[in-house]
């Protein structure tokens, strides 16, 4: 998949259900510094949705380990 479309598909997936927070709202505050989950958390507000974070969480931690990996 070309980036750019890889970008657009970011926007319509969600990460924080909750929250409404898209997948590219999560890689942007990682991209800009947060590289841990608790400063995504604090970044997008991700986590203190009615879940508790018991979804996303996961898939943030997910996409920092990545992140590193891409480093
Ligand atoms: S999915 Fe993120 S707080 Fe529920």
């Amino acid at each position: 998949m070309s980036e750019e479309n890889q970008d657009i598909l970011d926007k319509y997936t969600k990460v924080c259900i909750c929250k409404a927070i898209s997948k590219s709202t999560m890689k942007k505050v990682i991209k800009d510094g947060a590289d841990t989950l608790q400063k995504v958390q604090k970044a997008t507000s991700a986590g203190s949705g009615s879940c508790g974070g018991r979804r996303c969480t996961p898939k943030i931690l997910q996409l920092l380990e990545e992140n590193k990996q891409e480093q």
